[in-house]
């Protein structure tokens, strides 16, 4: 019985030699990992959409993702999500976000007014070239944020899926 406690005890004392950055590091890998492919866009375990990155070829949403972020985001956040002084790195944001706030914060922006700053993050929730395109934004952060994505434009992707094609119709409204 003692013996048991001990060894509990002793257990819980050496959990933390094993490096707690090392297995949260794998875990948002593992988090991050494609299981599943809906005709061209790639979700992982939780049903999150995810990138899937093999031999320097990204998916079609981490491209368009790229793409979207240089037109809406990068002005503010810094070129390839690496952040500016007046808005955070999302290539580090996007470590500790999950996709429910990403959506959030994005459709309804955020102000910080502490230490009197007036630093202003923009309400997307009416602007179409931004939430037709959520998740491509999110999947391409989420790719930095993982170091599966590079900095600069990915050199190669894959084709347009025809769910994309179908989805961007509808949302846009032609
Ligand atoms: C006009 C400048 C500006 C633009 C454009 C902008 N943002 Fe922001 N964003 C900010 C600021 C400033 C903050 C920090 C607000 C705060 O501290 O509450 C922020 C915060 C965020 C956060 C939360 C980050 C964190 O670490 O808490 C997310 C996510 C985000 N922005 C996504 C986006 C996306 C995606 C786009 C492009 C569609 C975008 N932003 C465009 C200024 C901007």
């Amino acid at each position: 019985m003692s013996i048991r406690i001990a060894i509990s005890v002793l257990a819980l004392a050496l959990l933390p030699l094993a490096g707690p950055t090392s297995a949260q590091a794998e875990d948002s890998a593992d988090k991050a990992k494609a299981v599943k492919d809906e005709g061209g866009k790639y979700l992982d375990a939780d049903g999150n959409p995810t990138f899937k990155i093999e031999n320097g070829t990204v998916d079609w949403y981490t491209f368009s993702g790229y793409r979207r972020y240089h037109s809406d985001c990068h002005v503010c956040h810094g070129q390839d999500g690496m952040g500016s002084t007046y808005a955070p790195a999302l290539a580090n944001s996007l470590k500790t976000i999950d996709y429910p706030t990403f959506l959030s914060i994005v459709a309804q922006g955020r102000k910080n007014t502490a230490n009197g700053k007036e630093n202003v993050m923009p309400a997307f929730g009416d602007n179409k070239n931004v939430y037709c395109y959520l998740d491509d934004l999110y999947v391409y952060l989420r790719a930095r944020a993982d170091g599966a994505a590079p900095r600069g434009r990915p050199p190669k992707h894959e084709d347009k899926p025809q769910a994309a094609k179908d989805a961007e119709k509808s949302c846009m409204g032609g």
